[in-house]
């Protein structure tokens, strides 16, 4: 979910929309606005995206300086107008909005209920906010304090902003779990999940750590305190780089073709300053610094969820290849609840394109609790899982919007391949002309990937033919495994096609039943790369007439002869072939996406950021 809030002396309207609108990849079942016009708050909320809610807000008044608005993404409760955010308390003075979940609100809720509350939606939000009002009259105290005694008594995760019709010249935030920010301006405030919401009024913010609340006020310094005990904290104001044309979309019909199109600038600002190939020398602080627990790790786990755990997958073949490290991948949910052995001697690679995915995140603490030194691949700059890592390395790949990772994942793939290399070095896995010719390969992948993108206008035409398929088949082996996992994951989240990825051996022991003459298979066969055992699962699929789509070599022949269609990418050392391969794949989703007519950028019941477990 994606909170916004405002309290200043321009229009609260406009801002919190547009705020909102900005926060949507977190989310968008439902979305509502409360406003505070000096009489009255008055509250709107609709089942839909921010453009639905604009809409119907223009019937009611959208005056006043100050408010709060959300962008929901179910837990609890289907996505409707009852159960939308804000909500009010009973007495309608107190109205909030929260993105997380607590645990234990149907204990609450009963309690709450036996001293005269009712609740007209099914959410935990509800019960929150009587909890806060049922505190705030029975111990008969200030807003700040109500609110950090009902949040010692709930269990859960959230970004909670809250105001009192009563005292509209504050708001009070709290966060656990879920990320908050404040934009400080002059004699205004701004409140919000990330930055982007209140970028173009103010460079200026403070992020919420766990556990913290702040008491906004107007024409007063925010006050910072720890929620489990009176601890006052100074607010750490960060003055931010983000600019605002970065999280547009910049000419494209869509953000995912402009994150695909970004790639070649993307891995290269990946790399950037990071790779000095002439002095063969790769320069990651976060390594640097901790290179002994590198060197001494039994075993390097990496955990992560979606898009990013197939990156961890790429990165297993990469890490065991050259710098002959023991990897396991893991789904960070499975990992955290599955009573993991975790040794001291173990490094924990937590890899987030957002950052803030709950089960990474609490993967992550899981490790760190056993004394796993844990290293964080983020996107996201100062992301909680960025925070919380002993050390790591961001990917540079600057926003991603798209529902659909794309640039993320092969940024991702760079950094653990720089992170590969670098050990490869240090532990002498790898000559030094091996390394040598590695990183001037690596330089010259930009260029590649943008030779792939050439292909743009042969993808359009063959996802033409197959946009109206109900299942493909996604083959590839070895480096290309996992990429063929991700070409099926981006056609299933955003044409609803249903996609299944294999190893294109092991296809024989089930998927080839599928087969016949309405079944695509997409088939990653490059030159390197167990090319010829990919030519003979070709062959398996073609003599039992499945459609083969290709994936080839610039100048390929034999599969050529085989296949319906080939799409060709450049090329290069088969540990960096999945930068290469996985672009095609991307653009065929998107395309087969378009003219399905799908919603590209925000497909149906998915999040960018999945805040909760
Ligand atoms: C969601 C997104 C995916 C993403 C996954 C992991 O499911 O829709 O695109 O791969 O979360 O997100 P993370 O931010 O941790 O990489």
């Amino acid at each position: 979910c994606g909170i916004v809030g405002y309290i200043g002396h321009r229009d609260a309207f406009p801002i919190i929309i547009k705020g909102l609108q900005r926060l949507e990849y977190r989310g968008y079942d439902s979305a509502g606005i409360a406003l505070f016009d000096g009489n009255q708050i008055n509250l709107v909320k609709t089942k839909g995206k921010v453009e639905d809610l604009r809409n119907k807000a223009n019937s009611i008044s959208n005056e006043g300086t100050i408010g709060i608005g959300h962008t929901r993404w179910a837990t609890h409760g289907v996505p409707n107008d009852v159960n939308s955010h804000p909500h009010y308390s009973n007495s309608g003075d107190l109205v909030i909005i929260h993105n997380g979940i607590i645990e234990n609100y149907e204990s609450i809720k009963k309690e709450l209920t036996k001293r005269g509350y009712t609740f007209t939606s099914d959410t935990d939000t509800e019960v929150l906010v009587n909890l806060i009002e049922e505190v705030k009259k029975t111990e008969d105290v200030k807003l700040g304090q109500a609110v950090q005694i009902a949040l010692n008594q709930v269990v859960g995760a959230y970004a909670i902003a809250v105001f009192d019709r009563k005292k509209p010249d504050e708001i009070v935030v709290a966060k656990l779990g879920s990320p908050l920010a404040i934009g400080v301006g002059e004699n205004e405030f701004f409140i919000a999940s990330d930055a982007s919401p209140f970028i173009e009024f103010t460079n200026n913010a403070v992020y919420l750590e766990d556990e913290e609340m702040a008491i906004v006020r107007l024409g007063k310094e925010i006050k910072l305190r720890k929620i489990k005990n009176d601890a006052v904290a100074y607010p750490r104001i960060l003055e931010l780089q983000m600019n605002l044309e970065e999280i547009e979309k910049g000419g494209y019909d869509h953000f995912m073709l402009k994150e695909i199109y970004e790639q070649p600038r993307a891995i290269k600002d990946t790399y950037r300053g990071r790779l000095l190939a002439d002095q063969g020398i790769i320069r990651m602080a976060g390594i640097d610094q901790n290179l002994e627990k590198f060197m001494n790790a039994n075993r390097i786990i990496i955990v992560a969820c979606g898009t990013s755990w197939h990156a961890g997958l790429v990165a297993e073949y990469i890490f065991e290849d050259l710098a002959r490290i023991p990897v396991e991948v893991e789904y960070a949910s499975e990992f955290r609840y599955r009573n993991p052995v975790i040794t001291e001697k173990d490094v924990l690679i937590a890899i987030s394109q957002s950052g803030e995915t709950a089960d990474t995140l609490a993967a992550i603490k899981l490790a760190k609790e056993k004394g796993a030194f844990v290293f964080g691949v983020c996107n996201v700059v100062g992301s909680s899982i960025a925070r919380e890592s002993d050390a790591g390395a961001y990917t540079h790949a600057g926003p991603e919007i798209g529902v659909a990772s794309t640039k993320a994942f092969t940024t991702q793939i760079t950094v653990l391949t720089l992170l590969a290399l670098k050990l490869a070095k240090e532990k002498g896995t790898f000559s030094e002309t091996e390394f040598h010719e590695f990183l001037t390969e690596l330089e010259t992948i930009p260029s590649k990937v943008e030779r792939a993108l050439e292909a743009n206008p042969l993808i359009e035409i063959i996802s033409d033919v197959y946009k109206d398929s109900t299942n493909c088949l996604y083959l590839g082996r070895g480096y290309n495994f996992p990429v063929a996992l991700e070409g099926a994951l981006k056609l299933k989240e955003i044409s609803y096609i249903h996609a299944e990825g294999y190893p294109a051996a092991e296809m024989k022991h089930g998927p080839i039943a599928l087969i016949d003459e309405h079944m695509p298979v997409f088939v990653i066969a490059t030159k390197k790369g167990h090319y010829e055992k990919v030519v003979s699962n070709i062959q398996e699929i073609k003599s039992r007439k499945g459609k083969i789509i290709a994936i080839v070599t610039e100048g390929d022949e034999q599969v050529k002869e085989l296949a319906d269609h080939v799409i060709e990418v450049p090329e290069t050392l088969e540990s960096l072939s999945p930068l290469l391969t996985t672009i095609p794949l991307q653009l065929l989703s998107y395309h087969i996406a378009v003219m399905r007519g799908c919603n590209v950028d925000q497909p149906r019941n998915l999040a960018k950021s999945v805040t909760v477990e």
